[in-house]
């Protein structure tokens, strides 16, 4: 039966939440990256890939040395990044309708994001990519997320094409 994944990064929690959240709508099976598949199972067609954004990207082994030095707590994620695991996932085979999301500071003035950079990956990798990068908020580096973005990220999640070929 085909199933949907959702695969994310999370350093403090934030981006976590709101894999979860996605996860729940999609009754998708949700895993941190380090526990991600290296080849892509044939039974997943649905594929939600995301992390929280690092210096207008994708984080690097730098920028989660910084969020270590900042942490209060346990870090969610202490392996690869999702640009890692991408960067070294096998290209797909089959058809995989991907959708990308990230968490972020809500400031108009800081450019870039973590979901643009997850999407351009995961075009490359063959997969149908029919929305746009997505971002749900955080209200400082550390978190929280601001609030009503699990029920965003949650209603974003019922509304994704399923499938698309275009
Ligand atoms: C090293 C570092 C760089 C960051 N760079 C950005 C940035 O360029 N733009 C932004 O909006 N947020 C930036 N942030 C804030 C993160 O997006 C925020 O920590 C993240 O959304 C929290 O999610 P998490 O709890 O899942 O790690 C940065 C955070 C860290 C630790």
């Amino acid at each position: 039966m085909a199933r949907s994944l959702v695969v994310y990064e999370s350093m403090f929690g934030n981006t976590r939440a709101v894999a979860e959240a996605i996860g729940e709508a999609l009754a998708a099976e949700v895993v941190e990256v380090s526990d991600a598949p290296d080849v892509l199972p044939d039974d997943v067609e649905v594929l939600v890939v995301g992390a929280p954004t690092h210096a207008f990207s994708l984080s690097r082994p730098a920028t989660r040395k910084s969020a270590a030095d900042q942490a209060t707590g346990a870090l969610v994620s202490t392996g690869r990044g999702v640009r890692e695991w991408l960067d070294t996932l096998a290209p797909i085979g089959h058809h995989v309708t991907a959708h990308a999301f990230d968490t972020r500071v809500k400031a108009g003035w800081l450019p870039g994001s973590a979901a643009k950079a997850i999407a351009k990956r995961l075009r490359a990798l063959h997969c149908t990519v029919p929305g746009r990068p997505t971002s749900f908020h955080v209200g400082g580096t550390l978190g929280p997320l601001v609030v009503g973005e699990p029920a965003r990220a949650a209603e974003w999640a019922r509304s994704l094409p399923a499938r698309s070929r275009t």
